[in-house]
């Protein structure tokens, strides 16, 4: 086990206390040494104080030393080491005792962290399961695992979050978030999971294991995870003739778009306002992405749209004249809104991207059938770089989000039974997804287990600015944080959150008469600073779970899971593609059956392409 440790260098004064002490120590050995020496041949040792150093000058006839009778050479020598070497022994032992324990941090044992009484009551297996009947109304005795997720242990408890928590995951790059909590709870989610990731590594380390639980598909417009895996074509304008949903997708499409310009929130809603119009038009005439993407190139093109709206019985009164008039209004306000519509578009001029959503018929995807049958949905995007879908896949995740809180309205106690995860991995890497903050904050109550992976607070204030980043921060009822942050901003709030514990100091003064008397004073001190707090071992986190006080867990890699060991090898690939998954030219449409026949993996997709891989 590491420990991290304080250095405490020694002052001159120490040094000079040490090697007057060492010396007299030996000494003092070396005179036990001769007279036990003595003693044992039947002399009396009467020898002065520095006899046994003296013996070292006569290391063949120690008797001169000493003045009188004393055993031979072999037998003085032999007992004076023996002596000495205990003296050191027991030097050594005290020194441990007294100065080095208190120098350590035992992150362990901390003083001001959670009592295993409180961590008993708050998150132990018992106290998951005796909240299961109300969080699974369907189930008669929920086991902990139908109700949480286990994240580590804390003072020897198995410490578990709810379903119910939302839980926000700090921790810098290559800090350990995917290996020992992500596909952890992916893997152990008791129901629906959307996971979002920039790599496609958490597909390849969960694929299998969601495979036996529902349907899964991958949804990958840039083909990040290989050309193979473009798995799911998802409809951009899937429900938009209803203006909620309308509204709903446009917010996902424009996230982000007003960034980094003077008043950017109007230039957002400018931007949405016109993207909600187009999206209905599209859905009343039964267009594609692809009208959709010429739409947005020109405000000229969109005269088409507005035909469409002014027409259509079903278009809400007012959406025409409101695309309209942002189409005949002053050329630079009209060029700064079509900016926005425009980058809000941009990675449908990548035929891959248009084509991953533009469904052919019976290829749709239904969220809601997805969330019925448990299944699994992987995303992956970037937010930069050439074809860049982060806001598709905000705007996909938005359409999620609406379907579960329709279907936890019509649920028996309106809440999803079994709950769905919404592992947002590398969500800071992504589009800000406007619905997060309130996600976090409503969501564990609907059956929505919101889980954000973030690697700084300030990657979420950059992200979703500084009020919508502390909502989202304060919404989560368990935070984990993890080692290796390095932002001084970050580090203060993050120690001033784990919070302060009592520090009694001792002090002893001696007056002019000698008296000596001791005094205590009592201060603040931080439960965890932030060196300690950047250096916390691999593997450990501090988790701050509801009002519990801190507590330090140890977590467990998704590769030490009994399933995966009991395998002999990682149940599939650690990195790069899945099993069977390797990088090959050509569209499928949905990942159908996985087999292992020894050495060779086939998944045979459901357009009837069989892919192999041999994995010895
Ligand atoms: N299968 C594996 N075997 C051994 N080490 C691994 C394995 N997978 C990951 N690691 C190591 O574990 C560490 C943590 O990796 P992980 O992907 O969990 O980090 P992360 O916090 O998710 O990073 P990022 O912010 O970049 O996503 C890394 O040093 C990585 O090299
Ligand atoms: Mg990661």
């Amino acid at each position: 086990m590491t420990r991290p440790r304080q250095a405490v260098r020694p002052s001159n004064d120490t040094a000079w206390a040490a090697v007057i002490l060492g010396a007299a120590g030996l000494v003092g050995a070396l005179w036990v040494g001769g007279a036990l020496a003595l003693v044992i041949v039947g002399g009396q040792p009467r020898g002065y104080l520095l006899a046994g150093v003296r013996a070292l000058a006569h290391m063949s006839r120690p008797a001169a030393a000493w003045g009188e009778m004393a055993p031979g050479p072999g037998a003085y020598w032999t007992v004076t080491a023996v002596v000495v070497a205990a003296a050191v022994v027991l030097a050594v032992g005290a020194r441990r005792l007294f100065v080095a324990t208190p120098s350590r941090v035992d992150v362990d044992r901390l003083p001001g962290t959670a009592t295993p009484r409180e961590i008993r009551h708050t998150c132990s297996p018992r106290a998951i399961r005796k909240r299961g009947r109300h969080l699974r109304p369907s189930l008669e005795r929920p086991a902990p695992r139908d109700v949480g997720f286990r994240v580590g242990v804390a003072r020897g408890i198995e410490t578990w979050t709810s379903v119910e928590d939302s839980v926000v995951v700090l921790g810098a790059a290559r800090s350990g978030k995917d290996r020992y909590l992500v596909v952890n709870v992916i893997l152990d989610a008791p129901g629906a999971v959307i996971a979002t990731s920039t790599r496609p590594d958490n597909i390849a380390q969960t694929i299998a294991a969601r495979k036996a639980r529902g349907p899964v598909a991958v949804f990958d417009p840039q083909h990040l995870a290989g050309d193979s895996q473009v798995g799911l074509r998802w409809s951009l304008t899937r429900g938009c003739e209803k203006p909620m949903t309308a509204m709903i997708r446009a917010a996902g499409l424009a996230a982000g778009s007003g960034k980094g310009v003077d008043d950017g929130s109007f230039w957002q809603g400018q931007t949405e306002a016109a993207l909600r119009a187009l999206l209905m038009a599209a859905a009343l005439d039964h267009r594609g992405a692809a009208d959709l993407y010429r739409w947005s190139l020109t405000p000229a093109a969109v005269q088409d749209a507005i035909a469409i709206l002014d027409t259509n019985p079903r278009a809400p009164a007012g959406w025409a004249t409101a695309l309209n008039a942002v189409a005949d209004s002053d050329p630079r306000q009209r060029d700064s809104v079509w900016l926005g519509v425009r980058q809000s578009l941009a990675a449908l001029g990548d035929p891959d991207v248009l084509a991953s959503v533009s469904p052919g018929p019976g290829e749709e995807f239904d969220p809601e059938a997805f969330i019925r049958d448990t299944g699994t949905l992987y995303l992956v995007g970037t937010a930069t770089g050439a074809g860049a879908a982060a806001n598709l896949v905000a705007a996909f995740i938005e359409d999620i989000v609406e379907t579960a809180r329709h279907l936890a309205a019509e649920s028996p106690a309106a809440r999803l039974d079994p709950p769905i995860t919404m592992m947002l991995n590398e969500i800071g890497n992504l589009a800000p997804l406007p619905s997060l903050p309130t996600l976090m904050s409503e969501g564990g109550g609907t059956g929505i287990c919101t889980w954000a992976i973030l690697q700084s607070l300030a990657q979420a204030r950059h992200k979703w600015g500084e009020q919508a980043a502390s909502t989202l921060w304060d919404a989560a009822t368990a935070k984990i944080i993890l080692g290796g942050g390095s932002d001084a901003a970050d580090m203060r709030d993050l120690v001033f959150v784990i919070g302060d514990r009592d520090d009694v100091t001792w002090a002893e003064t001696r007056s002019h008469d000698g008296t000596r008397s001791r005094s205590s004073s009592l201060r603040r001190i931080p439960i965890l600073d932030s060196g300690p707090l950047r250096t916390l071992p691999d593997g450990t986190a501090v988790l701050l779970l509801r009002s519990m006080p801190p507590a330090v867990i140890r977590m467990r890699s998704w590769m030490h899971r009994k399933e995966v060991e009991s395998a002999g090898r990682p149940a599939v690939a650690d990195t790069g593609h899945p099993p069977g998954f390797a990088p090959r030219k050509g569209k499928s449409v949905d990942i159908g059956e996985m087999q292992e026949h020894d050495d060779v993996t086939c998944v045979t997709l459901a357009s009837g392409v069989t892919l192999r891989e041999v994995t010895n």
